[in-house]
């Protein structure tokens, strides 16, 4: 039985090249953890200078990890050496490879193009992983007659040839440190893509856990009405931020909805809320509220923004609002 990542778990990670296409903030961190289970990676970019830049930023943090003691020089500068950036817009021009992951802006349109022309570029067997947050692994494999990158395929944008080798790598931010992926199958994913990329992500040290492409699949999902409703508690003068997080934490929570929020950023959040709410059919458990929009439009982003939830002071300490 050979599935083209089941291969690959038997060569050495050296032979096994991956791309990391967009090198955000995401695309660089997942980046980083495939270099540093072995692999050579090359890390595209449409953005002149954007992949460049990632490269330079990896540099410096894993000289600030050789710094902190965690991390040996010639590890650094192996781990650095396996990252190659490249600038593209086409994807025809990424080097062959076994597995990409795909992590550029959250647009069904972009991606599926993306997708497109790697299927005909990449040798048969490449597996192609997307590192979305909440579109849907079918829609991203399936015919589409509709969106702006149409015109490139004469009206519609074909359904992809080979729909058992697409999947979903979902990580978390910040990848390096952030333990958990969810691996999500599209309904035409191959049981065996599935098994072998769980397997693969083990070796990069995460966790897996498998779940369907269903609307914020499990994280993004189950977060929403613990946002949601320690919003309309707010809302109805029942406690406030401040004390709803203290209370959420001394019961074992790592961090409180608020001051979570506040990290990930509003508008992130928002988007997240709005998109899962929307592919639920408007359900109202998952409804994003007044205040959290008002949050985005006041430009009160988080920690980012240095206010959000919460008023945040150079060094990082947190003031109500
Ligand atoms: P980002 O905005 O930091 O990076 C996206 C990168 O993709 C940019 O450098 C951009 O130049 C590049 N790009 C855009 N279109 C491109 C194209 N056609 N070809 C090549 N490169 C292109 O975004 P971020 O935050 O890294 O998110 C990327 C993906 O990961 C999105 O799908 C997002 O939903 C998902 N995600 C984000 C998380 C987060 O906390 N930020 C967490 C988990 C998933």
């Amino acid at each position: 039985s050979g599935t083209p990542l089941d291969h690959v778990l038997l060569q050495h990670p050296g032979d096994v090249p991956v791309a990391v296409i967009g090198a955000g903030a995401m695309g660089s961190g997942i980046a980083q953890v495939a270099a540093q289970a072995g692999h050579p990676v090359v890390l595209v970019d449409a953005q002149p200078d954007a992949a460049d830049r990632a490269v330079e930023r990896l540099g410096a943090t894993l000289d600030r990890l050789v710094a902190k003691g965690r991390l040996e020089a010639a590890q650094a500068r192996d781990v650095l050496g396996r990252v190659r950036p490249h600038t593209a817009s086409d994807m025809s021009t990424v080097p062959a490879v076994a597995l990409v992951v795909e992590a550029v802006v959250e647009h069904l349109d972009v991606k599926r193009a993306i997708f497109r022309q790697l299927e005909s570029a990449q040798p048969a067997t490449t597996v192609l992983a997307t590192n979305t947050s909440s579109l849907s692994i079918d829609a991203m494999v399936q015919e589409a007659h509709t969106g702006h990158d149409a015109a490139s395929y004469g009206g519609t944008s074909p359904a992809l040839a080979r729909p058992g080798q697409v999947l979903g790598l979902h990580f978390f931010n910040p990848p390096p440190l952030m333990r958990l992926v969810e691996v999500i199958s599209g309904s035409a994913t191959d049981g065996q893509v599935l098994d072998a990329a769980g397997e693969l992500m083990r070796r990069w040290g995460k966790t897996p856990v498998r779940c369907t492409s269903t609307p914020g699949f499990i994280v993004n999902r189950v977060a929403r009405p613990f946002y949601g409703e320690a919003q309309r508690m707010v809302e109805e003068g029942i406690a406030d931020p401040a004390t709803l997080d203290l209370a959420l934490r001394r019961a074992g929570f790592r961090m409180g909805p608020f001051e979570l929020t506040d990290l990930i950023g509003q508008d992130v959040n928002l988007a997240v809320g709005e998109s899962v709410w929307r592919q639920t059919g408007e359900d109202p458990r998952y409804a994003p509220t007044d205040w959290q929009r008002a949050l985005v439009r006041e430009g009160r982003l988080g920690r980012k923004t240095g206010r959000g939830v919460f008023t945040y002071a150079e060094d990082g300490s947190a003031t109500d609002a």
